[in-house]
């Protein structure tokens, strides 16, 4: 029998690519498409460099039919991991328009081609963010959904329309993963989040002040209902977050249904304590200024992952001082990311 193809879309983004070697190392055969609108062509060689088969990769925007089209075609692919989307939540309250047409865009058009092509196996790339501001902690897959920005409502939207997908066609078998904070980097140190301009996410800003490249970390809000008073998240390494979608495409390629899962790790740490475990990590001083709160953040947010962990038998097991380590690890390797 030969190994599965899976497609990702926006394959050489930050946690594609990390899916990517870990899809590689579990068997099966990768296609990846990106349009390099937030990633470099340069992560092509690095995949290479780590993984030693060279990548199997189109150049195309997921949301262009015929370019689409043309990857299925002569192909069998089983299933798609779909990752592309425009991610950065404040840039999504300035740029709605080009948040749902692409991350929605996108999705349609994915489906009609998978479709086209009778491939009914998908991942979507879902986020905690469809919980809102939480009533309950942890947050288990059945609280309440809302969102307080335009890219959430992409996310939200885009998994209301893969359920009525599969209500009209119960032969999909889809996975919808909710990540909650993904960071950290490979251990090579040759891949890892590689932000254009200023970091939207608080590790990479971390890293970059330990580095030097940034003066000072702005900490918004030391106030909130927390041990320190600063927000707690839920971080996720991405080498685990990238095995949980290995279980998620054996789970659905099985034929055990779909399935809605967080992918977190049940851990919540606060932007003082990652600040602390980075200065260990890095041997560097991270110095902040506490300023007020953002609008739209809330105190805290962190998975019940039991259900990842009972249907899919994953976890996460990585601990913060890891996800800090092959941070800085990545920082240190590539001061300027994959530009150089
Ligand atoms: N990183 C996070 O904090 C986080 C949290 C929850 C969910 N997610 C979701 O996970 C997915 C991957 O996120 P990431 O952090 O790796 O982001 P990323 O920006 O590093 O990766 C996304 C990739 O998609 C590509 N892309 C975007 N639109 C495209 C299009 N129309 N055609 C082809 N390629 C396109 C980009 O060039 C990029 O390489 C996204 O759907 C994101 O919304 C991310």
């Amino acid at each position: 029998m030969t190994n599965p193809t899976i497609l990702l879309t926006g394959a050489t983004g930050y946690i594609a690519s990390h899916t990517w070697l870990a899809l590689q190392a579990a068997g099966f055969n990768v296609i990846g498409v990106d349009n390099f609108s937030n990633s470099s062509p340069e992560v092509l060689s690095r995949l290479e460099r780590i993984g030693t088969l060279r990548p199997e990769f189109v150049q195309a925007d997921v949301c262009d039919a015929s370019a689409l089209d043309a990857v299925f075609a002569g192909r069998r692919i089983a299933a798609v991991v779909h990752f592309a989307a425009h991610k950065a939540v404040g840039e999504s309250t300035v740029r709605p328009l080009a948040y749902y047409a692409n991350n929605l865009g996108s999705l349609l058009n994915v489906c009609q081609t998978m479709q086209r092509h009778c491939c009914k196996t998908l991942v979507f790339s879902s986020s905690a963010t469809v919980y809102g501001k939480p009533e309950r902690l942890p947050i288990r897959e059945d609280a309440a959904l809302a969102t307080t920005s335009p890219y959430g409502a992409t996310k939200l939207m885009g998994e209301n329309i893969l359920r009525d997908l599969e209500k009209a066609d119960p032969t999909w078998a889809i996975g919808y993963l909710r990540y909650f904070n993904p960071v950290g980097a490979h251990e090579s140190g040759l891949i890892g989040e590689d932000p254009r301009d200023t970091p939207n996410n608080l590790m990479p800003y971390v890293s970059q002040v330990a580095m030097g490249k940034r003066a000072r970390l702005q900490i918004f809000g030391n106030d909130y209902d927390t041990p320190d008073g600063t927000g707690v998240r839920d971080y996720i390494h991405v080498l685990d977050l990238a095995d949980g979608h290995v279980a998620a495409l054996r789970y659905l390629l099985d034929g055990k249904g779909s399935i809605t899962a967080n992918l977190g790790r049940g851990r919540g740490h606060s932007v003082l304590e990652l600040v602390r475990a980075f200065e260990r990590a890095s041997g560097c001083s991270v110095p902040f200024d506490i300023v007020s709160r953002r609008p739209g953040d809330i105190d805290a947010c962190y998975a019940d992952p039991t259900l990842a962990r009972l249907a899919l038998g994953w976890q996460g097991l990585r601990d913060l001082d890891a996800m800090c380590v092959d941070t800085w690890r990545w920082q240190r390797l590539n001061p300027n990311g994959m530009a150089g």
